[in-house]
Protein backbone atom coordinates (compact mmCIF):
# COMPACT_ATOMS: atom_id res chain seq x y z
CA UNK A 1 0.00 0.00 0.00
CA UNK A 2 0.73 3.26 -0.77
CA UNK A 3 -0.48 6.56 1.41
CA UNK A 4 -0.69 9.73 -0.52
CA UNK A 5 1.83 9.04 -2.61
CA UNK A 6 0.38 11.06 -5.53
CA UNK A 7 2.61 12.92 -8.20
CA UNK A 8 1.57 16.33 -7.76
CA UNK A 9 0.10 16.23 -11.29
CA UNK A 10 -2.23 13.22 -10.56
CA UNK A 11 -3.89 15.54 -7.86
CA UNK A 12 -4.37 18.69 -9.24
CA UNK A 13 -5.80 17.26 -12.01
CA UNK A 14 -7.89 15.67 -10.01
CA UNK A 15 -8.81 18.47 -7.99
CA UNK A 16 -9.48 20.85 -11.26
CA UNK A 17 -11.59 18.30 -13.17
CA UNK A 18 -13.64 18.12 -9.80
CA UNK A 19 -14.42 22.18 -9.74
CA UNK A 20 -14.88 22.07 -13.39
CA UNK A 21 -17.47 19.16 -12.85
CA UNK A 22 -19.30 20.88 -9.94
CA UNK A 23 -19.61 24.30 -11.72
CA UNK A 24 -20.89 23.36 -15.15
CA UNK A 25 -23.93 23.00 -15.49
CA UNK A 26 -25.22 20.61 -17.95
CA UNK A 27 -26.28 22.85 -20.77
CA UNK A 28 -23.76 25.05 -20.29
CA UNK A 29 -20.00 25.35 -21.31
CA UNK A 30 -17.74 27.07 -18.93
CA UNK A 31 -14.07 28.16 -19.11
CA UNK A 32 -12.08 25.08 -17.23
CA UNK A 33 -10.24 26.80 -14.24
CA UNK A 34 -6.34 25.52 -15.33
CA UNK A 35 -6.96 22.28 -16.35
CA UNK A 36 -4.32 20.78 -18.16
CA UNK A 37 -4.48 20.20 -21.54
CA UNK A 38 -1.65 18.28 -23.41
CA UNK A 39 -2.34 19.89 -26.96
CA UNK A 40 -1.72 23.30 -26.00
CA UNK A 41 0.11 23.78 -22.30
CA UNK A 42 -0.35 26.73 -20.31
CA UNK A 43 -3.79 27.88 -22.14
CA UNK A 44 -7.08 27.97 -20.74
CA UNK A 45 -9.23 25.14 -22.71
CA UNK A 46 -12.91 25.39 -22.42
CA UNK A 47 -14.64 22.12 -21.05
CA UNK A 48 -18.06 20.78 -21.63
CA UNK A 49 -20.73 19.19 -19.69
CA UNK A 50 -19.16 16.17 -18.54
CA UNK A 51 -15.79 17.93 -17.98
CA UNK A 52 -13.93 17.02 -21.11
CA UNK A 53 -12.25 19.71 -23.74
CA UNK A 54 -14.72 21.24 -26.17
CA UNK A 55 -12.83 21.16 -29.53
CA UNK A 56 -13.33 22.43 -32.86
CA UNK A 57 -12.82 19.40 -35.19
CA UNK A 58 -13.31 18.71 -39.07
CA UNK A 59 -13.62 15.07 -39.36
CA UNK A 60 -15.25 14.11 -42.98
CA UNK A 61 -18.14 13.52 -40.53
CA UNK A 62 -21.73 15.04 -40.41
CA UNK A 63 -21.89 16.95 -36.99
CA UNK A 64 -24.55 14.76 -35.75
CA UNK A 65 -22.70 11.53 -36.65
CA UNK A 66 -19.51 12.83 -35.07
CA UNK A 67 -21.08 13.65 -32.10
CA UNK A 68 -22.81 10.34 -31.50
CA UNK A 69 -19.40 8.94 -32.23
CA UNK A 70 -17.57 11.58 -30.06
CA UNK A 71 -20.06 11.02 -27.01
CA UNK A 72 -20.77 7.25 -27.39
CA UNK A 73 -17.89 5.24 -28.67
CA UNK A 74 -14.84 7.18 -29.09
CA UNK A 75 -14.15 6.36 -25.17
CA UNK A 76 -13.05 2.97 -26.48
CA UNK A 77 -13.06 3.61 -30.34
CA UNK A 78 -10.47 6.78 -30.08
CA UNK A 79 -7.78 7.33 -32.50
CA UNK A 80 -5.24 5.36 -30.51
CA UNK A 81 -7.74 2.60 -29.56
CA UNK A 82 -8.56 1.63 -25.76
CA UNK A 83 -10.03 -1.34 -23.73
CA UNK A 84 -9.67 -3.89 -26.72
CA UNK A 85 -11.56 -1.82 -29.20
CA UNK A 86 -9.09 -2.71 -32.63
CA UNK A 87 -10.94 0.16 -34.76
CA UNK A 88 -11.08 3.93 -34.34
CA UNK A 89 -14.53 5.65 -34.98
CA UNK A 90 -13.08 9.30 -35.38
CA UNK A 91 -13.03 10.12 -39.27
CA UNK A 92 -14.77 9.53 -42.10
CA UNK A 93 -11.79 7.56 -43.91
CA UNK A 94 -11.39 5.60 -40.46
CA UNK A 95 -15.10 4.25 -41.54
CA UNK A 96 -14.44 3.09 -44.75
CA UNK A 97 -11.93 1.37 -44.23
CA UNK A 98 -12.02 -2.55 -44.22
CA UNK A 99 -13.26 -4.51 -40.80
CA UNK A 100 -10.62 -5.96 -38.70
CA UNK A 101 -9.53 -9.87 -38.47
CA UNK A 102 -12.39 -12.30 -39.86
CA UNK A 103 -14.77 -8.62 -40.63
CA UNK A 104 -12.11 -7.94 -43.21
CA UNK A 105 -14.59 -8.44 -45.97
CA UNK A 106 -17.39 -5.20 -44.51
CA UNK A 107 -16.46 -1.74 -44.42
CA UNK A 108 -16.15 -0.35 -41.00
CA UNK A 109 -19.44 1.36 -41.25
CA UNK A 110 -21.21 -1.52 -42.25
CA UNK A 111 -19.86 -3.53 -38.90
CA UNK A 112 -21.18 -0.01 -36.55
CA UNK A 113 -24.49 -0.67 -38.44
CA UNK A 114 -24.91 -4.10 -37.25
CA UNK A 115 -23.04 -3.58 -33.97
CA UNK A 116 -25.09 -0.81 -32.83
CA UNK A 117 -28.22 -3.49 -33.60
CA UNK A 118 -27.25 -6.50 -32.44
CA UNK A 119 -29.15 -8.14 -29.44
CA UNK A 120 -25.86 -10.07 -28.38
CA UNK A 121 -23.05 -7.35 -28.54
CA UNK A 122 -24.50 -4.74 -28.58
CA UNK A 123 -22.15 -1.43 -29.29
CA UNK A 124 -21.96 -0.08 -26.55
CA UNK A 125 -20.85 -2.56 -24.39
CA UNK A 126 -22.66 -2.71 -21.19
CA UNK A 127 -21.98 -1.29 -18.43
CA UNK A 128 -22.27 1.58 -20.75
CA UNK A 129 -26.35 2.01 -21.79
CA UNK A 130 -27.26 1.20 -25.06
CA UNK A 131 -27.82 4.12 -27.56
CA UNK A 132 -31.36 5.83 -27.55
CA UNK A 133 -33.41 5.47 -30.22
CA UNK A 134 -32.60 9.28 -31.81
CA UNK A 135 -28.69 8.02 -31.64
CA UNK A 136 -29.54 4.90 -33.66
CA UNK A 137 -31.53 6.88 -36.18
CA UNK A 138 -28.92 9.08 -36.54
CA UNK A 139 -26.08 6.85 -37.50
CA UNK A 140 -28.10 3.93 -39.32
CA UNK A 141 -29.74 7.03 -41.79
CA UNK A 142 -26.11 8.17 -42.34
CA UNK A 143 -25.38 4.49 -43.30
CA UNK A 144 -28.01 3.47 -45.11
CA UNK A 145 -27.68 7.21 -47.45
CA UNK A 146 -24.63 6.09 -48.33
CA UNK A 147 -22.23 7.12 -45.52
CA UNK A 148 -20.98 10.23 -47.35
CA UNK A 149 -18.27 12.25 -46.64
CA UNK A 150 -19.37 15.98 -44.95
CA UNK A 151 -17.08 19.04 -45.25
CA UNK A 152 -19.22 20.02 -41.59
CA UNK A 153 -17.08 21.90 -38.84
CA UNK A 154 -18.24 21.08 -35.55
CA UNK A 155 -17.43 22.06 -32.05
CA UNK A 156 -18.70 19.22 -29.44
CA UNK A 157 -17.09 17.74 -26.49
CA UNK A 158 -14.16 15.42 -26.97
CA UNK A 159 -14.91 11.60 -25.48
CA UNK A 160 -13.86 11.06 -21.97
CA UNK A 161 -11.02 8.63 -21.38
CA UNK A 162 -13.85 6.77 -19.19
CA UNK A 163 -12.91 7.54 -15.51
CA UNK A 164 -15.03 9.90 -13.81
CA UNK A 165 -12.70 12.13 -11.40
CA UNK A 166 -13.59 11.92 -7.83
CA UNK A 167 -15.50 14.84 -5.15
CA UNK A 168 -13.10 14.00 -3.07
CA UNK A 169 -9.13 13.61 -2.91
CA UNK A 170 -7.61 10.30 -3.21
CA UNK A 171 -5.24 9.27 -0.07
CA UNK A 172 -4.92 5.43 -0.48
CA UNK A 173 -3.88 3.73 -3.89
CA UNK A 174 -4.31 0.19 -3.62
CA UNK A 175 -2.13 -1.13 -6.47
CA UNK A 176 -0.13 -4.55 -6.91
CA UNK A 177 3.59 -4.30 -5.65
CA UNK A 178 4.59 -4.62 -9.21
CA UNK A 179 4.20 -3.91 -12.86
CA UNK A 180 2.17 -6.37 -14.64
CA UNK A 181 4.10 -7.33 -17.98
CA UNK A 182 2.16 -8.99 -20.77
CA UNK A 183 4.22 -11.90 -22.02
CA UNK A 184 4.14 -11.97 -25.52
CA UNK A 185 2.28 -14.71 -27.30
CA UNK A 186 0.11 -14.72 -24.00
CA UNK A 187 -3.32 -15.31 -24.30
CA UNK A 188 -6.11 -12.71 -25.26
CA UNK A 189 -7.81 -12.78 -21.90
CA UNK A 190 -5.73 -12.91 -18.79
CA UNK A 191 -6.73 -12.61 -15.33
CA UNK A 192 -4.31 -11.33 -12.64
CA UNK A 193 -4.86 -11.08 -8.78
CA UNK A 194 -3.31 -9.26 -6.02
CA UNK A 195 -3.71 -8.42 -2.84
CA UNK A 196 -3.20 -4.73 -0.40
CA UNK A 197 -3.03 -5.32 3.33
CA UNK A 198 -4.36 -1.66 4.96
CA UNK A 199 -2.64 -1.92 8.51
CA UNK A 200 -3.89 0.89 10.66
CA UNK A 201 -3.24 1.87 13.73
CA UNK A 202 -6.67 3.63 14.25
CA UNK A 203 -9.89 2.97 12.20
CA UNK A 204 -10.43 4.90 9.54
CA UNK A 205 -13.96 4.91 7.00
CA UNK A 206 -13.43 4.53 3.34
CA UNK A 207 -15.99 7.36 1.75
CA UNK A 208 -15.32 6.82 -1.94
CA UNK A 209 -13.70 4.54 -4.15
CA UNK A 210 -12.05 5.21 -7.94
CA UNK A 211 -10.42 2.97 -10.44
CA UNK A 212 -7.16 3.78 -10.79
CA UNK A 213 -6.73 3.21 -14.90
CA UNK A 214 -2.77 2.85 -15.77
CA UNK A 215 -3.00 1.14 -19.13
CA UNK A 216 -6.45 1.69 -21.39
CA UNK A 217 -4.36 -0.31 -24.38
CA UNK A 218 -4.77 -3.85 -22.26
CA UNK A 219 -6.94 -3.13 -19.20
CA UNK A 220 -10.33 -4.77 -19.20
CA UNK A 221 -11.88 -4.14 -16.04
CA UNK A 222 -11.74 -4.35 -12.30
CA UNK A 223 -12.95 -5.91 -9.35
CA UNK A 224 -12.38 -4.76 -5.85
CA UNK A 225 -12.76 -7.40 -3.01
CA UNK A 226 -12.48 -7.76 0.71
CA UNK A 227 -10.86 -10.93 1.14
CA UNK A 228 -10.40 -12.96 5.12
CA UNK A 229 -6.92 -13.13 4.46
CA UNK A 230 -3.90 -12.09 2.86
CA UNK A 231 -3.10 -12.21 -1.04
CA UNK A 232 0.23 -12.11 -2.56
CA UNK A 233 1.05 -8.28 -3.15
CA UNK A 234 2.65 -9.47 -6.70
CA UNK A 235 0.50 -9.48 -9.85
CA UNK A 236 -0.55 -13.34 -10.01
CA UNK A 237 -2.25 -15.58 -13.06
CA UNK A 238 -5.70 -16.54 -10.72
CA UNK A 239 -9.27 -17.70 -12.16
CA UNK A 240 -11.49 -15.14 -14.15
CA UNK A 241 -13.77 -16.20 -11.31
CA UNK A 242 -12.00 -14.67 -8.11
CA UNK A 243 -12.71 -16.93 -4.90
CA UNK A 244 -16.28 -17.45 -2.88
CA UNK A 245 -14.37 -16.09 -0.37
CA UNK A 246 -14.51 -12.75 -1.14
CA UNK A 247 -16.60 -9.86 -1.04
CA UNK A 248 -17.07 -8.01 -3.68
CA UNK A 249 -17.32 -4.20 -2.96
CA UNK A 250 -16.80 -1.93 -6.15
CA UNK A 251 -15.79 -3.04 -9.93
CA UNK A 252 -15.48 -0.72 -13.12
CA UNK A 253 -15.10 -1.54 -16.63
CA UNK A 254 -14.60 1.68 -18.97
CA UNK A 255 -18.32 3.17 -19.08
CA UNK A 256 -18.82 2.13 -15.19
CA UNK A 257 -18.95 4.13 -12.06
CA UNK A 258 -16.46 5.44 -9.24
CA UNK A 259 -18.40 4.65 -5.63
CA UNK A 260 -18.94 7.55 -3.40
CA UNK A 261 -20.82 6.45 -0.67
CA UNK A 262 -23.53 8.73 0.79
CA UNK A 263 -22.68 11.58 3.67
CA UNK A 264 -24.01 8.96 6.76
CA UNK A 265 -22.00 5.53 5.57
CA UNK A 266 -18.29 4.85 5.19
CA UNK A 267 -16.71 1.31 4.29
CA UNK A 268 -14.86 0.58 7.79
CA UNK A 269 -11.02 -0.13 7.73
CA UNK A 270 -10.65 -1.40 11.72
CA UNK A 271 -7.62 -0.98 13.86
CA UNK A 272 -5.24 -3.62 12.49
CA UNK A 273 -5.25 -5.20 9.00
CA UNK A 274 -7.49 -5.13 6.24
CA UNK A 275 -7.48 -7.40 3.12
CA UNK A 276 -8.31 -5.79 0.05
CA UNK A 277 -8.01 -7.88 -3.30
CA UNK A 278 -8.10 -6.53 -6.70
CA UNK A 279 -9.12 -8.97 -9.77
CA UNK A 280 -7.73 -7.26 -13.16
CA UNK A 281 -9.03 -8.45 -16.39
CA UNK A 282 -6.01 -7.61 -19.30
CA UNK A 283 -7.59 -8.23 -22.98
CA UNK A 284 -4.38 -7.62 -25.50
CA UNK A 285 -6.69 -7.48 -28.49
CA UNK A 286 -4.30 -6.06 -30.44
CA UNK A 287 -1.44 -8.11 -29.69
CA UNK A 288 0.66 -5.15 -28.58
CA UNK A 289 4.34 -6.02 -27.67
CA UNK A 290 6.10 -5.24 -24.36
CA UNK A 291 2.51 -4.09 -22.32
CA UNK A 292 3.04 -3.23 -18.38
CA UNK A 293 0.51 -2.02 -16.37
CA UNK A 294 -0.42 -0.76 -12.59
CA UNK A 295 -3.88 -0.41 -11.94
CA UNK A 296 -5.78 -0.57 -9.36
CA UNK A 297 -8.21 1.62 -7.16
CA UNK A 298 -8.20 4.77 -5.10
CA UNK A 299 -9.77 5.09 -1.93
CA UNK A 300 -10.68 8.18 -0.34
CA UNK A 301 -10.62 7.37 3.59
CA UNK A 302 -11.25 9.49 6.46
CA UNK A 303 -10.61 9.22 10.45
CA UNK A 304 -13.50 11.33 11.15
CA UNK A 305 -15.63 8.28 11.02
CA UNK A 306 -18.79 8.84 9.45
CA UNK A 307 -22.28 7.96 11.59
CA UNK A 308 -22.64 4.44 10.09
CA UNK A 309 -20.27 1.73 9.18
CA UNK A 310 -21.20 0.29 5.60
CA UNK A 311 -21.43 -3.21 4.41
CA UNK A 312 -22.00 -5.42 1.99
CA UNK A 313 -24.55 -8.50 2.00
CA UNK A 314 -25.45 -10.89 -1.45
CA UNK A 315 -28.40 -11.30 -2.34
CA UNK A 316 -29.36 -14.21 -4.53
CA UNK A 317 -28.47 -18.04 -4.17
CA UNK A 318 -25.80 -20.54 -3.87
CA UNK A 319 -27.82 -23.15 -4.44
CA UNK A 320 -28.80 -24.12 -8.61
CA UNK A 321 -28.78 -26.16 -11.24
CA UNK A 322 -28.87 -24.96 -14.63
CA UNK A 323 -29.51 -27.65 -17.05
CA UNK A 324 -28.02 -27.98 -20.78
CA UNK A 325 -28.79 -25.98 -23.87
CA UNK A 326 -31.30 -23.53 -22.16
CA UNK A 327 -32.00 -20.36 -20.71
CA UNK A 328 -32.86 -20.68 -17.09
CA UNK A 329 -34.17 -18.09 -14.82
CA UNK A 330 -34.09 -18.89 -11.04
CA UNK A 331 -36.24 -15.87 -8.58
CA UNK A 332 -35.13 -16.56 -4.95
CA UNK A 333 -36.29 -14.82 -2.09
CA UNK A 334 -34.50 -13.94 0.97
CA UNK A 335 -37.13 -12.32 4.36
CA UNK A 336 -35.15 -9.60 5.97
CA UNK A 337 -34.56 -10.21 9.59
CA UNK A 338 -34.60 -7.56 12.40
CA UNK A 339 -31.25 -6.83 11.82
CA UNK A 340 -32.44 -4.63 8.77
CA UNK A 341 -34.06 -2.82 10.52
CA UNK A 342 -33.81 1.01 9.53
CA UNK A 343 -31.19 -0.66 6.79
CA UNK A 344 -30.51 1.48 3.94
CA UNK A 345 -28.94 0.43 -0.02
CA UNK A 346 -26.78 2.34 -2.03
CA UNK A 347 -25.00 0.13 -4.59
CA UNK A 348 -25.21 -2.86 -6.54
CA UNK A 349 -22.53 -5.00 -7.80
CA UNK A 350 -24.10 -8.05 -9.68
CA UNK A 351 -22.01 -10.86 -10.84
CA UNK A 352 -22.56 -14.07 -12.44
CA UNK A 353 -20.14 -15.83 -14.80
CA UNK A 354 -19.93 -16.34 -18.02
CA UNK A 355 -23.54 -17.95 -19.05
CA UNK A 356 -24.94 -14.83 -16.87
CA UNK A 357 -27.12 -12.61 -19.13
CA UNK A 358 -29.57 -10.73 -16.65
CA UNK A 359 -30.23 -9.98 -13.18
CA UNK A 360 -32.56 -7.77 -11.42
CA UNK A 361 -33.66 -7.82 -7.45
CA UNK A 362 -36.69 -6.31 -5.99
CA UNK A 363 -38.20 -5.21 -2.81
CA UNK A 364 -41.65 -6.69 -1.87
CA UNK A 365 -42.72 -4.44 1.11
CA UNK A 366 -44.14 -6.57 4.14
CA UNK A 367 -43.35 -9.97 2.11
CA UNK A 368 -46.64 -9.41 -0.03
CA UNK A 369 -46.46 -5.98 -1.24
CA UNK A 370 -46.08 -5.10 -4.63
CA UNK A 371 -42.37 -5.57 -6.14
CA UNK A 372 -40.30 -2.53 -6.08
CA UNK A 373 -37.21 -2.39 -8.55
CA UNK A 374 -34.29 -1.86 -6.44
CA UNK A 375 -32.05 -2.60 -9.41
CA UNK A 376 -32.20 -4.62 -13.04
CA UNK A 377 -29.83 -5.26 -15.56
CA UNK A 378 -31.40 -6.80 -18.78
CA UNK A 379 -28.12 -7.38 -20.47
CA UNK A 380 -25.39 -9.05 -17.73
CA UNK A 381 -22.14 -9.29 -19.29
CA UNK A 382 -18.98 -10.91 -17.29
CA UNK A 383 -16.71 -9.16 -19.48
CA UNK A 384 -18.35 -5.92 -18.22
CA UNK A 385 -18.71 -5.97 -14.65
CA UNK A 386 -19.13 -2.83 -12.61
CA UNK A 387 -21.38 -1.03 -9.82
CA UNK A 388 -24.22 0.85 -10.00
CA UNK A 389 -25.51 3.40 -7.46
CA UNK A 390 -29.30 2.64 -5.70
CA UNK A 391 -31.18 4.23 -3.56
CA UNK A 392 -33.71 2.25 -1.50
CA UNK A 393 -34.89 1.64 2.36
CA UNK A 394 -36.11 -1.50 3.70
CA UNK A 395 -37.57 -2.87 6.57
CA UNK A 396 -37.73 -6.49 8.41
CA UNK A 397 -40.16 -8.85 6.79
CA UNK A 398 -39.55 -7.38 3.67
CA UNK A 399 -39.00 -10.16 0.54
CA UNK A 400 -35.66 -9.47 -1.03
CA UNK A 401 -36.52 -11.32 -5.06
CA UNK A 402 -33.53 -11.32 -6.83
CA UNK A 403 -34.02 -12.94 -10.34
CA UNK A 404 -30.71 -14.72 -12.41
CA UNK A 405 -30.67 -15.87 -15.95
CA UNK A 406 -28.36 -18.00 -18.02
CA UNK A 407 -27.86 -18.76 -20.93
CA UNK A 408 -26.01 -22.75 -21.06
CA UNK A 409 -25.05 -23.32 -24.44
CA UNK A 410 -23.03 -26.75 -23.54
CA UNK A 411 -24.25 -30.21 -22.79
CA UNK A 412 -23.55 -30.08 -19.49
CA UNK A 413 -25.45 -28.61 -16.07
CA UNK A 414 -24.18 -26.20 -14.44
CA UNK A 415 -23.97 -25.44 -10.38
CA UNK A 416 -22.46 -22.79 -7.96
CA UNK A 417 -18.79 -22.43 -7.62
CA UNK A 418 -15.73 -20.45 -8.61
CA UNK A 419 -14.41 -22.56 -11.23
CA UNK A 420 -14.24 -22.47 -14.71
CA UNK A 421 -17.51 -24.98 -14.85
CA UNK A 422 -19.59 -23.06 -12.47
CA UNK A 423 -21.51 -20.10 -12.12
CA UNK A 424 -22.85 -17.52 -9.22
CA UNK A 425 -25.91 -15.49 -9.08
CA UNK A 426 -25.17 -12.86 -6.46
CA UNK A 427 -26.17 -9.03 -6.24
CA UNK A 428 -23.59 -7.56 -3.75
CA UNK A 429 -25.30 -4.93 -2.21
CA UNK A 430 -23.56 -1.73 -0.52
CA UNK A 431 -25.79 -0.69 2.53
CA UNK A 432 -25.92 0.53 5.82
CA UNK A 433 -25.64 0.61 8.96
CA UNK A 434 -23.44 -2.54 8.55
CA UNK A 435 -25.08 -5.60 10.51
CA UNK A 436 -22.27 -7.38 12.15
CA UNK A 437 -21.03 -11.28 11.06
CA UNK A 438 -22.69 -13.31 13.99
CA UNK A 439 -21.50 -16.63 15.13
CA UNK A 440 -22.50 -19.27 17.34
CA UNK A 441 -20.33 -21.93 18.61
CA UNK A 442 -17.91 -20.83 15.81
CA UNK A 443 -20.81 -21.35 13.17
CA UNK A 444 -21.82 -18.68 10.69
CA UNK A 445 -25.34 -17.20 11.74
CA UNK A 446 -25.21 -14.03 9.50
CA UNK A 447 -22.64 -13.06 7.52
CA UNK A 448 -22.15 -11.30 3.89
CA UNK A 449 -23.10 -14.73 2.02
CA UNK A 450 -26.33 -15.95 4.18
CA UNK A 451 -28.81 -14.19 2.54
CA UNK A 452 -27.48 -16.05 -0.98
CA UNK A 453 -27.37 -19.07 0.86
CA UNK A 454 -30.90 -19.42 2.96
CA UNK A 455 -32.73 -17.53 0.34
CA UNK A 456 -35.79 -20.30 -1.39
CA UNK A 457 -35.56 -20.22 -5.15
CA UNK A 458 -38.17 -20.93 -7.52
CA UNK A 459 -37.52 -21.90 -11.43
CA UNK A 460 -39.31 -19.38 -13.72
C1 LIG B 1 -16.42 0.70 -23.50
C2 LIG B 1 -15.65 0.61 -24.72
C3 LIG B 1 -16.43 0.66 -26.03
C4 LIG B 1 -17.36 1.59 -26.44
C5 LIG B 1 -17.86 2.81 -25.67
C6 LIG B 1 -17.77 1.19 -27.76
N1 LIG B 1 -17.10 0.07 -28.14
FE1 LIG B 1 -17.21 -0.86 -29.97
N2 LIG B 1 -15.85 -2.26 -29.34
C7 LIG B 1 -15.28 -2.31 -28.09
C8 LIG B 1 -14.45 -3.50 -27.99
C9 LIG B 1 -13.65 -3.93 -26.77
C10 LIG B 1 -14.54 -4.18 -29.23
C11 LIG B 1 -13.86 -5.50 -29.64
C12 LIG B 1 -14.60 -6.68 -29.07
C13 LIG B 1 -15.92 -6.91 -29.77
O1 LIG B 1 -15.95 -6.97 -31.01
O2 LIG B 1 -16.93 -7.03 -29.06
C14 LIG B 1 -15.44 -3.37 -30.06
C15 LIG B 1 -15.78 -3.68 -31.37
C16 LIG B 1 -16.56 -2.88 -32.18
C17 LIG B 1 -16.75 -3.10 -33.60
C18 LIG B 1 -16.11 -4.20 -34.42
C19 LIG B 1 -14.79 -3.68 -34.97
C20 LIG B 1 -13.72 -3.55 -33.92
O3 LIG B 1 -13.28 -2.40 -33.62
O4 LIG B 1 -13.28 -4.57 -33.36
C21 LIG B 1 -17.57 -2.11 -34.04
C22 LIG B 1 -18.04 -1.88 -35.46
C23 LIG B 1 -17.91 -1.27 -32.90
N3 LIG B 1 -17.26 -1.76 -31.78
C24 LIG B 1 -18.72 -0.15 -32.95
C25 LIG B 1 -18.99 0.67 -31.86
C26 LIG B 1 -19.86 1.82 -31.94
C27 LIG B 1 -20.58 2.29 -33.18
C28 LIG B 1 -19.87 2.38 -30.70
C29 LIG B 1 -20.66 3.56 -30.22
C30 LIG B 1 -22.04 3.62 -30.62
C31 LIG B 1 -18.99 1.58 -29.84
N4 LIG B 1 -18.49 0.55 -30.59
C32 LIG B 1 -18.72 1.87 -28.51
C33 LIG B 1 -15.42 -1.38 -27.08
C34 LIG B 1 -16.28 -0.29 -27.11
Amino acid sequence: MRRAPHKTLVVTSFAAVAIVACTVSPSALERGAGRDDPSSPGTEIVTGPNGNPVETTATGLPCDVDKVLKTRCQTCHSAETKYGASAPLVTHADLQKSGPGASAGKKIYELVSERIKDEARPMPPSPNPLLTADELATLDGWIKAGAKASSDTCTSERAGDGVKPLSCKPDTTLVAGAKFTMQPGAPLDQYVCFGVDINLPAKRHVTALAPKVDNTKILHHILLFQAPKSEPSTPTACSAFGSAAWKLVAGWAPGGNNLELPPEAGFPEEKGVTHWVLQLHYNNALNLPGQTDQSGYDLCTTENLRPNDAGVVAFGSTRFNIPPRATHAIRCDYTLPSTFNGVKLFNASPHMHTRGSAMSTHRLPGGTGAPEKIFEMPNFNFENQANFPITASVAPGDVMRTRCTWKNPGDATIGFGEGTGDEMCFDFIGYYPNIPDRTIFGLPLFTWITPSQSASCTVE
